[in-house]
């Protein structure tokens, strides 16, 4: 992100009070000459205070070293841990710098994609509106997570189509442990008996199709390892991704 050009006056004045003082002192304790010590200082500040902010600017046209954004989109049954995963890495991004969003399939279902339901055709749709805002977050130099079940690879393969600069992450887990698992009581609801007040239909991996990932670029197995190998997995891999960026490609290329 750019600074304003008043932003970054007021950076330079504000670090330049600082430094003058700091230069004074010390120009005073040296010389022990009041006038050498406000010479010395006014001098060396003057030139200095047009170079620093000179300087900023230049750094702020320069796009190398910054991280570029990245569009993940991960697949995975309910419960296999994709938003879990998901919040713990954007944290590490975010504690590292950088910019990272989480989009929530559960969350956008409340409001952007509250007129959805769960046939074949709404969650494409679903998941192209998760995907739109992922790209436009990404060409915002942000890695944006769509954490939602994407179940058909149909769409997953539209998605990774559309611009250069998204990966498939595919979080993996049985289904027996998902049963297992049951941390929202769905998958008991989904194998209540038909005509059960309760019960949930069309739910993906017990009366709904969950269709393996034939191209994912990261394959992440809950059940086999624990969730602090698997974050460390997707972080080291986004971190690959974001670095490769920005030796490999120009500016605002990709999405
Ligand atoms: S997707 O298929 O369109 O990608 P999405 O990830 O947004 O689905 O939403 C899935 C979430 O909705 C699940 O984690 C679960 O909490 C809830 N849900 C409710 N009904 C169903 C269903 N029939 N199938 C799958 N998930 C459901």
């Amino acid at each position: 992100m750019m600074d304003t050009k008043k932003r970054s006056i007021i950076k330079s004045l504000t670090w330049r009070i600082i430094a003058v003082v700091l230069l004074a002192v010390t120009s005073f304790l040296t010389t022990g000459d009041l006038r050498t010590a406000s010479l010395i200082t006014l001098i060396y500040h003057s030139i200095q205070f047009g170079m620093f902010f000179i300087h900023e600017r230049v750094w702020n046209m320069v796009s190398w070293g910054r991280s570029h954004g990245l569009f993940i989109q991960m697949t995975g049954m309910s419960g296999a841990g994709k938003t879990t995963l998901a919040k713990i890495v954007q944290k590490r991004l975010q504690q590292m710098g950088v910019q990272a969003e989480v989009i929530d399939g559960d969350e956008y279902r409340l409001n952007l994609c509250n007129d959805l339901g769960f046939s074949k055709e709404d969650r494409n749709t679903n998941i192209r509106r998760l995907g739109f805002v992922a790209k436009v977050l990404a060409r915002n130099n942000v890695v944006s997570i769509v954490s939602a079940i994407n179940p058909y690879d149909e769409i997953r393969k539209e998605l990774s189509s559309t611009c250069d600069n998204v990966k498939t992450v595919y979080v993996k887990c049985d289904l027996e442990t998902l049963k297992e698992r049951d941390t929202k009581g769905l998958y008991h609801k989904a194998l209540l008996p038909d005509g059960h007040p309760d019960k949930i239909y069309n739910f993906t991996g017990i009366s709904d199709p969950f269709e393996e990932p034939s191209a994912a670029d990261l394959e992440i197995s809950t059940a086999l390892e624990d969730i602090e190998a698997s974050a460390k997995r997707l972080e080291n891999f986004i971190v690959k991704n974001i670095q490769r960026k920005y030796t490999s490609t120009s500016p605002g290329s990709g999405i």
